[in-house]
């Protein structure tokens, strides 16, 4: 099992005042060829269950693997681990620092100490790969970049890395919806390089587009994990954890009550295009 997560348990502030348990005896397998949502209300404990995966947070108690890796001992070998686990966390453009866009995406090989021609390969196909142009951003500061631009330059420094595993921290957060649209076709190319991808979504129409499978966190426990479909059919249950439904569900569902025959657990587009049709021209032919 590529990524394997037992009886997680995680209090920050342990032992004080200000104790805060946000994980609960989390268990959770993920697949090779998964792209996992984890959702959940805001606080629910999704960064701190995916800050465990680069050993960014240590484990308090309980295990994880990644493949062949305990990440229980203290002492472990992070920068196999991070060259692994690519990391992008939520706005990501404030953790460039470096004076040129070459440079910050350089610094994550560097780091793992690549030879200096791997790191020249490297830094130019992950440019290229987030849609700039190598030669004339190469030079330039990151901070005089715009937010996407930015955003893209965060994400070739962990492309660079060549991750085996992508764990995304609401990569598309504060975007307006086209630069959500071009992050998420990014994310899905280089989703389609690596063994597994987890990412964290407020949105549900992305979740649903994206994901094979859903973990739902609520109150530091895992609720459960679900195709979206059966999700987004389980409307007592997304009522009870307050969560929302995609845009398109939302639309098939309002239709199936006003007297269409819409199944209301469409998911996608395409799904309600063609029922609106079916429906439609099964009216016509009446
Ligand atoms: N550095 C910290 N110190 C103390 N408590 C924290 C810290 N970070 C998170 N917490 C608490 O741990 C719990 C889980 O937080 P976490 O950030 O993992 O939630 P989240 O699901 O990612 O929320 P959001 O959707 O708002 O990003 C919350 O109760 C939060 O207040
Ligand atoms: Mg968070």
């Amino acid at each position: 099992m590529p990524i394997k997560i037992e009886h997680l348990n995680y209090v920050y502030n342990q032992k004080t005042s200000f104790a805060t348990a946000a994980l609960n005896d989390i268990s959770l397998e993920i697949r090779e060829g998964d792209f996992l949502g984890v959702i959940g209300h805001t606080g629910s404990g999704k960064s701190t269950l995916i800050s465990h995966l680069n050993a960014l947070t240590r484990i308090q108690s309980g295990v994880i693997f990644v493949d062949d890796m305990d990440l229980r001992p203290k002492k472990i070998d992070f920068k196999k681990l991070r060259s692994k686990v690519g990391m992008v966390f939520q706005y990501p453009e404030y953790q460039l620092f470096a004076e040129t866009v070459y440079k910050d995406v350089a610094f994550g090989p560097e780091n793992i100490k690549l030879p200096e021609e791997e790191i020249a390969k490297r830094v130019e196909e992950a440019i290229g790969l987030v849609g700039l142009d190598f030669s004339s951003i190469k030079d330039r500061s990151p901070f005089e970049l715009s937010g996407g631009q930015m955003r893209r330059v965060a994400l070739a420094g962990v492309i660079a890395m060549k991750p085996e595993y992508l764990v995304l921290d609401e990569p598309t957060a504060g975007l307006d919806p086209r630069g959500k649209t071009e992050i998420m076709q990014l994310v899905k190319n280089i989703a389609a390089t690596c063994k597994s991808v987890i990412m964290i979504s407020h949105n549900m129409d992305e979740v649903a587009e994206y994901c094979n499978r859903i973990a739902v966190l609520s109150q530091g426990k895992l609720y459960g994990v679900y195709e979206p479909r059966e999700l987004f059919r389980s409307r007592e249950l997304l009522k009870s954890l307050k969560i929302d439904v995609p845009a398109v569900t939302a639309l098939a569902a309002g239709l199936n009550e006003r007297g269409f025959n819409v199944d209301p657990s469409i998911i996608n587009e395409e799904e309600l295009i063609e029922a609106v049709r079916a429906e439609y021209f099964g009216r016509k032919a009446q």
